[in-house]
């Protein structure tokens, strides 16, 4: 596996392996690679003849008092993973090299709408960060296709949104969530936590479980389903900043004859922000 710190390298050697014909598939990450990273490389390998990664802890997405600094940096495990796992290019460019005014950028993506829900209400200028930088690196690497989890269904959504909207010629391919065995998600933010935090966290999954089950039988409410999982989250430790059931395809407010859907929720394990969702596909609504 070679490694890129240049957008210039990049592009380079991108170009060498489109004009002979090779599909290039794409897996943008924030380095600390768990198992659940490594599926998208995975699948970015049956996808494409190259599969290119990037490791950018990229600072726009973070607000201020939040993890940028102690964000978990672990680059030669990384490069050990991407190349056990068959990556062939790893782009690894410096702050100054995405964003040379400043550090900072001068332009931004934002999609409107979807950046000020959920997490981002939460989370003021976030998706604009995550935006911004993955506009870029699609411009820079210029892949045939990306692959992005849906652990972050929100941030999934939003970049559908915004390939669409801005024309980005690359196809976006859902891998879907990887969990530790007791069903907590796997997260770079789950080094924060003690063993014993990791347990409580699993409830997460837990509830959203129950939540989407309930209405996917249509024995509770929207709002009834929301409620009871802040409550058992409350009960289980956690600081909840939002538990929400959305429309799958847009995260619109759903009505009662939307059937495919999504609960979503963010929550706080001590200093610990963690997200996670369930799919909920829902029977029609009943007939008088
Ligand atoms: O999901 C992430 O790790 C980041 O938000 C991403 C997509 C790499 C952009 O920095």
């Amino acid at each position: 596996m070679d490694t890129a710190e240049t957008i210039a390298e990049v592009r380079a050697q991108v170009t060498d392996w489109r004009k002979t014909g090779e599909s290039v598939g794409f897996v943008p990450t924030m380095g600390n690679l768990h198992a659940g990273h490594l599926s998208l490389v995975e699948l970015a390998r049956e996808q494409a003849d190259r599969v290119v990664v990037s490791i950018f802890v990229n600072p726009l997405q973070f607000g201020p008092g939040e993890d940028f600094d102690r964000y978990p940096r672990t680059l030669e495990e990384d490069r050990r993973k991407l190349i056990d796992t068959g990556a062939d290019l790893l782009f690894l460019p410096s702050v100054y090299e995405m964003y040379p005014a400043d550090g900072g950028a001068a332009t931004f993506v934002h999609v409107p709408g979807l950046s000020e829900v959920l997490c981002g209400q939460s989370r003021p200028g976030h998706f604009r960060g995550v935006a911004t930088v993955v506009c870029k690196l699609l411009n820079i690497v210029q892949p045939t296709c990306v692959v992005l989890g849906e652990k972050d269904f929100q941030q999934l959504v939003l970049l559908q949104k915004m390939v669409r909207d801005l024309d980005l010629p690359v196809e976006i391919i859902p891998a879907p969530t990887r969990r530790e065995a007791n069903g907590l998600a796997l997260s770079s933010r789950n080094g924060y936590l003690t063993a014993e935090q990791r347990e409580d966290a699993a409830q997460l999954q837990r509830c959203l479980e129950e939540a989407g089950h309930a209405l996917e039988l249509r024995n509770r409410t929207v709002t009834e389903a929301e409620t009871r999982a802040v409550d058992q989250l409350r009960q289980a430790g956690f600081r909840v900043d939002y538990v929400s059931v959305r429309r799958r395809n847009d995260l619109a407010l759903p009505c009662d004859e939307d059937r495919e859907l999504i609960v979503l929720a963010a929550a706080w394990m001590d200093r610990t922000r963690l997200i996670d969702n369930r799919k909920i596909d829902r029977q029609p609504p009943a007939r008088e």
